[in-house]
């Protein structure tokens, strides 16, 4: 298949980009006794390593991409239709606790639709890649949602920030309890998604989430054959969404259990 050459070479400068990145926030992550931490909120977690790593990915896209815009979790940024959505790590509070489920994750946006997602996750040796109808790879390999059809035999995922309310998140939890699923919550909005993206869980939903948390992941799931929900309606570039990816047939059970359109 033909593809822009524009995105081929976004492509693999970000491929390399988030190498470096991801070389960075491990030598942080393997020295994590010295690294200062801060609190940005209940729950929400900043180390210096966010700050270090979102500026080095800034300075180089900005460098090979000075058209294009960028969006950081730590930086802001402002949106265009070329744009670069980058969490240099997403998953702070497990890396502050020395737990590897944490991972860069950069997007390129077109006209406020994924073409490209990347996500490494140094500490646990994976690379996840995507390019818009090519698939999605895993350490350079095809990887496929699972055919899970049953909720009573499916493990679901549910992401928590304190952006949502305690009750909310519960009545989640116990809907889906109450439906069969199996529940657990891993703390890396991405890595989730990813995860359903290889089949290891069948379902991922969060009630709100942030666009860098999940702009490279829902790429990613989708050319693995997920369903997801309508992520990048609206302003959820700007305001967020609530997100749903999962195994195709169960889309309409996990949406009514979810309260997600899908
Ligand atoms: C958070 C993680 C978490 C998700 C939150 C995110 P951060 O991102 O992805 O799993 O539930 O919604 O804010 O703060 O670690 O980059």
């Amino acid at each position: 298949m033909s593809r822009p050459m524009t995105t081929n070479l976004r492509y693999y400068a970000a491929l390399g980009v988030a190498h470096e990145a991801a070389d960075l926030a491990l030598g942080y992550f393997q020295n994590r006794d010295k690294l200062d931490v801060s609190m940005k909120g209940a729950q929400d977690w900043l180390t210096v390593a966010d700050g270090a790593v979102e500026a080095l990915i800034r300075e180089r896209l900005a460098e090979l991409f000075p058209q294009d815009s960028i969006l950081g979790e730590e930086m802001g940024g402002a949106y265009s239709d070329c744009l670069w959505v980058i969490d240099p790590i997403d998953g702070t509070a497990n890396f502050a606790h020395g737990d590897p489920n944490w991972c860069v994750s950069i997007a390129f946006l077109r006209r406020g639709e994924p073409e490209i997602g990347i996500i490494l996750a140094p500490a646990l040796d994976q690379t996840f890649t995507a390019r818009s109808g090519e698939g999605a790879f895993l350490n350079g390999s095809n990887i496929r949602v699972s055919a899970q059809s049953d909720l009573s035999k499916a493990a679901i995922e549910c992401g928590w920030s304190a952006r949502v309310p305690a009750g909310r998140y519960l009545s989640l939890i116990e809907s889906g309890i109450s439906a069969g699923a199996s529940i657990k919550r891993m703390g890396s909005g991405a890595l989730g998604i990813c995860r359903v993206a290889t089949g290891t869980s069948d379902g991922f939903v969060e009630l709100h989430i942030n666009c860098w948390d999940v702009g490279a992941a829902i790429l990613i799931a989708r050319e693995a054959g997920a369903a997801c929900s309508d992520y990048f309606s609206g302003d959820a570039i700007n305001d967020g969404n609530p997100v749903l990816c999962c195994a195709p047939p169960l889309a309409s059970a996990l949406g009514e259990v979810a309260g997600i359109d899908i």
